[in-house]
């Protein structure tokens, strides 16, 4: 904290809801944070139960004791580095509300991308194959879905295998992790969203948590894939706060995406499709390693977003 700025709770001034979004957005970004008045209003609208919006009805507000304290505590939480998800314990992800704690990886915009091409996979299967939506046409959800066995390995909080149950509601799925911490997690989100009855979690690593003879149509993961070598330089709020188990892959990232690519065709229907996301190293990788895997076909790579590679895609033969 700034010497020259006055702690909140000490000042003879009246804390309103005005006055202490200002006063954390100017700590906060001082202490380094990146999106320093969005973290205040979160944080604030977190503290008095109300959305973000209502702040900006009641600037005029002030605080109650509980309140300020309450914010004290998170505020320097915050400026510790700790993401704001696990300050307030929720995150959204595809316009869902996700439970998150430390024990799992916080829900990235990023992975969106790969729900996207799950999605869209899994109406292209639904409808027997016919062709995909043109480039730029919206997924529509398989409502009519033919019945569809989906696998998540390392599902964490579970986010990617449960937008797919809620959107597929035909859909069946098979959710993993090493971490039994993440599977409590993973539940407790598959119950919020009313899902459960469809998700089965089972804890083990990577395939050795699926029964040998099960079959799937699609076949999704997002491992780890951090190498070793980069973890160090990640950021404060990433590499101090989020579980290591969920990041670290090994000398080049490769650890869990190579035993995957390796495994999946024994899991896969004829023309199911496996699909991965990969950090932007890992993408060339994981494409030569499908490649060179007689069990697959049309191996792609779909960029984000920002228009870097990280799905790659691939088809049972
Ligand atoms: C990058 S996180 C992905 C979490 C979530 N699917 C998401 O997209 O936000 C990777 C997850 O893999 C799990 N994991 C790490 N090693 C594993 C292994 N050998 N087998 C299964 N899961 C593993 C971690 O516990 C973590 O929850």
């Amino acid at each position: 904290m700034a010497s020259s700025q006055p702690a909140p709770v000490e000042s003879p001034e009246v804390w309103t809801v005005a006055r202490i979004l200002e006063w954390t957005t100017r700590y906060l970004k001082e202490r380094g944070s990146e999106t320093p008045r969005l973290d205040s209003e979160i944080l604030l609208s977190h503290t008095r139960k109300c959305k973000r919006i209502q702040l900006y009805t009641n600037f005029d507000t002030p605080l109650t004791d509980a309140e300020r304290a309450q914010m004290r505590d998170l505020v320097k939480r915050r400026a510790n580095a700790e993401p704001v998800a696990y300050l307030v314990g929720h995150r959204e992800f595809f316009g869902l509300d996700f439970n998150v704690t430390k024990d799992v990886l916080i829900p990235r915009p990023d992975t969106e991308t790969l729900v996207v091409q799950l999605l869209e996979r899994a109406n292209v299967l639904a409808m027997g194959n016919s062709p995909p939506a043109a480039e730029g046409e919206a997924v529509k959800p398989a409502k009519n879905a033919a019945e569809l066995r989906i696998l998540e390995l390392c599902t964490g909080s579970g986010c990617i295998a449960i937008t797919a149950a809620v959107n597929l509601p035909k859909a069946k799925v098979l959710a993993t992790d090493i971490s039994p911490d993440a599977l409590k997690i993973a539940t407790d989100n598959a119950t919020k969203h009313s899902v459960l009855e469809r998700l089965e979690f089972r804890a083990g690593d990577l395939f050795q948590a699926v029964p040998d003879d099960a079959k799937f149509d699609l076949i999704a993961s997002n491992p780890p894939y951090v190498p070793d070598g980069e973890i160090a330089g990640l950021d404060p709020d990433v590499r101090d706060h989020e579980p290591m188990l969920a990041l670290r892959a090994g000398p080049d990232g490769m650890r869990l995406l190579t035993p995957i690519v390796e495994n999946a065709g024994r899991y896969l229907v004829p023309g199911g499709w496996l699909l991965l996301e990969t950090g932007i190293e890992q993408s060339p990788l994981t494409q030569q390693a499908l490649e060179s895997n007689a069990e697959f076909q049309e191996v792609r790579v779909v960029k984000d977003l920002a228009g870097r590679p990280r799905v790659v895609l691939a088809q049972r033969k």
